[in-house]
């Protein structure tokens, strides 16, 4: 992929809460009922590794319970007009990019569909059973563990998504509170780049001095509009 983005999109948790999937912080968030220290940590994997596997099993077990909503559909849309401009960068570890259409996606957190061997970090496969102990890489045999980014790592695809920021002429923030970083630093390093900033979110940063436009509402009511307007 050489051709230079005209647009990058950075989806986090809030674009799949109107699917039912909880969010990370806020009322009720996934936060508020575990510890981070308990389940997105390496010295958690290292400390109680089954505790770990058993909280991202039931995560992976309740995906086929929540469909892809009007926001996941309409970015579909803008990856059908772009093509190769367009690049779609999340957060989440849910499918529901996948599910609704999405190709170029890159899960810069990890996946809950997939597992990683603990030898060899390059050996990641598609997975959608039960992870155990006993679960085996079946590139080469060692065990395995949640293909999750855990605070404290490094998150995947960094060279692709930075160079795509710097050559990209707007990039656009949906449903993330931006407090995690590299993840929030991606709009003032896309601005430093030239690009224009715009922000689709529930609550709107205040006074953010890199971004240029902020829509506020509901992911599934202001995402197929801006879309929609994009497009035209
Ligand atoms: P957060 O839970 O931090 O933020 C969700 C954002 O979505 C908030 O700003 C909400 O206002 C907004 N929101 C909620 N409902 C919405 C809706 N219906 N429409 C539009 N916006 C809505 O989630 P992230 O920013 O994605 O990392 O969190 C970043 C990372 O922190 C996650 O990837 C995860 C977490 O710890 C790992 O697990 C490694």
């Amino acid at each position: 992929m050489n051709t230079k983005k005209k647009l990058v999109v950075l989806t986090g948790a809030g674009i799949s809460a109107e699917s039912g999937l909880r969010t990370f912080r806020g009322n009720d968030g996934m936060w508020e009922h575990e510890n981070i220290e308990d389940v997105c940590t390496p010295e958690a994997l290292r400390r109680n590794p089954k505790r770990v596997k058993d909280f991202y099993n039931f995560l992976r077990k309740g995906l086929p319970d929540h469909q892809p909503n009007a926001a996941h559909f309409a970015l579909v849309e803008l990856e059908k007009k772009l093509g190769d401009e367009f690049l779609l960068v999340t957060q989440n570890v849910d499918d529901l990019h996948e599910r609704a259409g999405s190709k170029r996606v890159l899960h810069m957190h990890g996946s809950l569909n997939s597992l990683v061997c603990k030898k060899n970090p390059n050996h990641r496969f598609e997975f959608m059973g039960e992870e155990t102990m006993e679960t085996r890489c079946p590139l080469c045999g060692a065990s395995t563990r949640p293909d999750i980014v855990f605070f404290g790592e490094q998150p995947l695809y960094m060279d692709e998504i930075q160079k795509a920021l710097q050559e990209c002429e707007e990039f656009v923030y949906i449903g993330t509170s931006s407090v995690v970083y590299p993840a929030a630093g991606f709009k003032s390093y896309a601005k430093s780049c030239g690009a224009k900033v715009t922000c689709l979110n529930l609550e709107l940063p205040e006074g953010d001095p890199y971004t240029d436009v902020a829509i506020p509402g509901k992911a599934t009511e202001i995402v197929p509009k801006w879309v929609a307007e994009f497009c035209k």
